[in-house]
């Protein structure tokens, strides 16, 4: 378990982010992800002054094991983000290169798991690892399982000198009473927040293997949404889905789209509203 001084909590995992950047990013200083990733992470470093450095994925959106020591080497970040499950591509990453990137740097190293909730049984969270490693942090968030993304309310958990690093850095009283109110109250109803979780994951599964069987490629998601493409003209798509009243996101690389996993019958109406749109 984790004690209290090994817990910090923010106004989002949004703001925790830019904290960390805050206490171990700023002028002089790199940060490091892996693209396509989480748009928000060379905006944060932008306002830290911190130097930004962007590694690839591979086709599978997985991060390359050699690439990731190479590009380390080379850059020696001061912070490395990894998303896992990632953004906007659902991939979780492999326990073993998250241990392996600790070794690698002597920065810290962010592993974001806004999406967590929604992983299937493997891979295991980074939590796992954080006895071991005084130089992780994992980034939660109440936005996307518990659904109160309004309510701004994320959190890390780290080795406590970490946590007391972020403690500098953060603005005189910091988080509302309504925010810690918030945030207690959704703690007492976690299971009926939560309730949905284990539906939406078997309705992601059941729609990333109805793309794939209509010829889609797929992104292996672990989070509450799926990646697919390839369109040569993906506008048009997701335009022709908006017109049949159904919104997905236009993101990420090009030719790929991102549908987020609702109800059955919102899923429905997607499934029968791209099969208009794209017929095949
Ligand atoms: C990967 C990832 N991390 C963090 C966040 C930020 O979440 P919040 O600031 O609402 O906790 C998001 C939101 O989209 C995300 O996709």
């Amino acid at each position: 378990g984790l004690s209290d001084a090994q817990v910090w909590a923010a106004n989002g995992s949004n703001e925790v982010m830019m904290q960390i950047l805050q206490a171990f990013g700023g002028p002089g200083r790199t940060a490091l992800s892996f693209a396509p990733t989480y748009s928000m992470y060379p905006e944060y470093a932008r306002n830290t002054h911190t130097r930004w450095v962007q590694g690839v994925r591979r086709e599978d959106f997985t991060v390359d094991p050699q690439h990731a020591r190479e590009l380390i080497a080379a850059e020696q970040p001061d912070v490395v983000f990894l998303t896992s499950p990632n953004n906007p591509t659902g991939t979780a990453l492999d326990p073993a290169l998250i241990t392996e990137m600790l070794n690698l740097t002597t920065g810290i190293v962010v592993v974001d798991e806004a999406y967590a909730e929604f992983r299937r049984d493997e891979p295991p969270t980074a939590l796992a690892l954080l006895a071991e490693h005084p130089r992780l942090i994992v980034t939660r968030t109440m936005s996307k399982a518990f659904a109160l993304a309004g309510a701004r309310i994320g959190y890390a958990a780290a080795h406590e000198a970490v946590i007391d690093a972020l403690r500098i850095v953060r603005l005189p009283y910091h988080l509302s009473a309504v925010t810690q109110a918030t945030g207690l109250a959704a703690l007492q109803h976690r299971d009926e927040l939560l309730a949905k979780v284990d539906d939406l994951r078997v309705e992601r599964d059941q729609l990333a293997s109805w793309l794939s069987a209509r010829g889609y490629r797929v992104a292996d998601s672990d989070a509450n949404f799926v990646f697919f493409g390839h369109f040569p003209d993906r506008h048009k798509v997701w335009q022709g889905l908006l017109d049949a009243g159904v919104l997905i996101r236009e993101t990420g690389p090009d030719g790929w789209l991102r549908v987020s996993v609702g109800t059955p019958a919102e899923m429905q109406a997607f499934r029968t509203a791209l099969q208009e749109v794209d017929p095949r």
